[in-house]
């Protein structure tokens, strides 16, 4: 984490010593056998030991909190994500995600529930029903795809190109239903993603809905975004996880080997005003208290 100060060496002592004393051995055995099933089967309580061993120990180690050095590295993460899931063959991981978000009463109902935020927000901030939309990190693209068919144009990006061959498969489907043709898909780092899409920019909306959080550099992902955009244009960050993230998914990004940190609403507001976005809409938290998801867009001023 950015701003983290080196932690003193008594308290990485304390920490090792706690992890490796009788009290943390049923968190270390969830950890271990997790790592080589990453849908082991865990209840909130495992969750929270086998969680709270892995920070225990690798704060002992100097590994937690998270810092992110390595740009290449971060990015094969995120690129060999379907292929590095501890007991899950790629092939798996791709027949899941072509059928996001019908997984299960519980995903889909988060999943809608989301999509149908994320359409308010649009009308909330006047976004017009035929506008033209960015994506970053759009995953397999169930977003983009639904987005589409409710009439946007929309152009949805992401790192791994295991994504883009889905969200191929998306737009195949919608040309073969006959719908008109106004989804694609590209592989982009968001980083420095209005590089790679300037041909099909500027737009009216860039959004990123639980991907920003993985970036390998948020704040310029922030700033690529801003630049993709049309004067009077909105960023929406949606969903991105507030600061308890980097405590609560530790586990999930070391077993993925991908980023999971949590932001603050102050920073993400005072990178919003930094990329040249300095109108604010706060959707959610309403005051920020470390664990709610936020909901927050920034305008570009009007020409
Ligand atoms: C948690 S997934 C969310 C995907 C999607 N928004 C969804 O709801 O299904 C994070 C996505 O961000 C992408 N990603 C991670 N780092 C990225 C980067 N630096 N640039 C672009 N995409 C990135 C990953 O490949 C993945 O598709």
């Amino acid at each position: 984490m950015d701003s983290a100060k080196p932690p003193s060496s008594l308290a990485r002592r304390v920490a090792g010593w706690l992890a490796d004393s009788p009290l943390a051995t049923p968190g270390r055995r969830l950890m271990e056998a997790n790592l080589r099933d990453y849908h082991l089967p865990l209840s909130k309580w495992g969750k929270l030991a086998a969680g709270s061993w892995l920070i225990l120990r690798d704060y002992a180690d100097g590994r937690f909190p998270p810092t992110f050095e390595d740009q290449q590295k971060a990015y094969q993460g995120e690129i060999d994500y379907f292929a590095s899931i501890p007991g899950s063959a790629r092939e798996r991981m791709i027949a899941d995600h072509i059928v996001k978000p019908f997984w299960d009463a519980h995903w889909f109902g988060k999943y809608a529930a989301d999509l149908a935020r994320l359409l308010r927000v649009f009308e909330q901030l006047g976004v017009p029903p035929n506008a033209r939309l960015l994506e970053l990190g759009c995953g397999c693209g169930w977003m983009a795809e639904f987005l589409a068919i409710k009439g946007y144009d929309v152009t949805g990006t992401t790192i791994a190109p295991d994504d883009v061959g889905i969200g191929e498969k998306r737009v195949a489907a919608l040309v073969a239903r006959g719908l008109p043709d106004r989804l694609r898909f590209r592989v982009a780092p968001m980083e420095s993603v209005d590089e790679a899409v300037r041909d099909v920019g500027p737009f009216d909306v860039v959004f990123v809905f639980e991907a920003l959080h993985h970036a390998f550099d948020w704040r310029r992902a922030i700033h690529a975004a801003a630049r993709a955009l049309r004067p009077g244009g909105w960023l929406v960050l949606a969903n991105e996880p507030n600061r308890v993230h980097t405590f609560v998914s530790y586990r999930v990004g070391r077993l993925t080997n991908t980023h999971e940190i949590g932001m603050s609403g102050p920073e993400l507001r005072a990178e919003l005003t930094a990329a040249g976005l300095p109108e604010h809409r706060v959707f959610q938290p309403r005051f920020d208290n470390r664990i709610t998801a936020h909901w927050i867009a920034g305008r570009r001023p009007p020409a």
